[in-house]
């Protein structure tokens, strides 16, 4: 008697969780009276968080995705970054979706420290799209879990600040990508593009997401309570629509490409103001003659508008929650103080022989795929 008692109790406890946590049922598609900003909820749309009669800022998030190496950190990042200011006085945020080969972790626990996002971007960052594609959801909690971690113990900054994180190529693998993420305790994601004809303002995966899926990759249809998706809305450059700068824009005098890129910007900031994501990719810098120089020309016609934020997009998600009109905007920036011993490990990955900057002692291996902790 009891034990029945007990399965039948057993039972409707799971069903309540559940329920109650919306995973794993079939999404029912998202609509103003079952989603509401309340409930933390949002549905996708270009509609101002405020509605049409209040000014917004216009948020620009700039995200890098590379390893993060001593050589990028101090011949594009510093000069381009790291004096640079809102209109509100403060520093300006940026993201950096952090991968694990060749980064200095010395150099992210430095980034941290000066206030920028660090989020998660894969251990290996596989170039081949089918790998992304059809990863099972362990492989990517091994990836981007895996990663979240290696970056927080050997980087020395606090796991819960890492919420954000991008898949290499804006592979996503469907409703498997967003469960890996939760599992790894992440909470949003900058992976989706969307094409320029529909942007959108960041939203949640309570109900169905209507976003167009454009990458021939699948992308999640699960209900995932509570979880951000930061669109990315695509640019239109040299050859039509698209998202990194590298495949924008290939040509052009300094003064040409600044002038493209604020025209883009206005393009939106006069329409919608949806939150613009930029995918500045270093080989930009590296290929393309003149980059650059005409990216940091545009940042610095941009810093003149009084209602243009350079925002990590973890700055975006907080404002979403808690949106305001641009008049009572300000920027949040943390003092941050994260300890750095730094030694220089050479370390073993099964035949090869790489160098990590760690700012703990140097573990036995390379920290890798299913071993982040870089044990024997
Ligand atoms: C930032 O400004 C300070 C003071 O003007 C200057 O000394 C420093 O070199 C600048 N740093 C960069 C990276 O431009
Ligand atoms: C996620 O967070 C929960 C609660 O803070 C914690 O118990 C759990 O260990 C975390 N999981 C991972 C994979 O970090
Ligand atoms: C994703 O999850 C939703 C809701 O549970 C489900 O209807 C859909 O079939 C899943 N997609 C795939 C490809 O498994």
């Amino acid at each position: 008697m009891n034990s029945v008692v007990l399965i039948i109790f057993c039972f409707a406890s799971t069903l309540a969780v559940r329920f109650s946590d919306q995973e794993h049922s079939a999404a029912e598609s998202c609509t103003t009276s079952n989603c509401s900003p309340e409930d933390g909820c949002r549905c996708a749309s270009s509609n101002s968080p405020l509605g049409s009669s209040q000014i917004i800022p216009q948020f620009i998030s700039l995200t890098f995705e590379d390893a993060v190496t001593e050589d990028l950190y101090t011949t594009y990042w510093e000069p381009l970054l790291f004096n640079r200011t809102n209109p509100d006085g403060q520093r300006i945020g940026a993201t950096f979706y952090v991968t694990h080969q060749y980064t200095s972790y010395e150099r992210v626990n430095s980034l941290y420290n000066r206030g920028y996002e660090i989020a998660t971007h894969s251990v290996t960052k596989t170039v081949l799209q089918d790998y992304w594609r059809a990863a099972s959801e362990e492989l990517l909690i091994q990836e981007f879990g895996g990663q979240k971690h290696i970056i927080s113990k050997f980087a020395n900054i606090p796991a819960e600040d890492i919420q954000g994180v991008r898949t290499p190529q804006l592979q996503l693998a469907g409703n498997r990508s967003i469960q890996a993420y939760k599992s790894s305790n992440l909470s949003y994601d900058s992976s989706w593009p969307t094409l320029h004809t529909n942007p959108l303002f960041p939203y949640t995966l309570d109900y169905l997401s209507t976003q167009q899926c454009t990458l021939g990759n699948e992308c999640p249809t699960g209900s995932y309570k509570g979880f951000w998706i930061l669109p990315i809305v695509d640019l239109v450059g040299d050859f039509g629509e698209c998202n990194t700068l590298t495949s924008c824009k290939t040509s052009g005098t300094a003064d040409e490409i600044a002038e493209w890129l604020v025209g883009e910007v206005e393009a939106i900031r006069q329409s919608t103001r949806v939150p613009i994501t930029l995918l500045v990719d270093s080989s930009w810098f590296q290929v393309v003659v003149n980059s650059w120089q005409g990216f940091n020309k545009a940042l610095n016609t941009l810093a003149t508008y009084n209602d243009v934020y350079f925002v990590s997009q973890k700055q975006v998600v907080d404002y979403m929650k808690n949106p305001v009109p641009l008049a009572e905007f300000r920027t949040d920036v943390e003092n941050r103080n994260a300890a750095c011993n730094a030694v220089t490990c050479m370390l073993n990955k099964e035949t090869d022989i790489r160098y990590m900057t760690s700012c703990i002692p140097c573990p036995i291996v390379y920290p890798w795929l299913g071993n982040p902790d870089g044990n024997a």
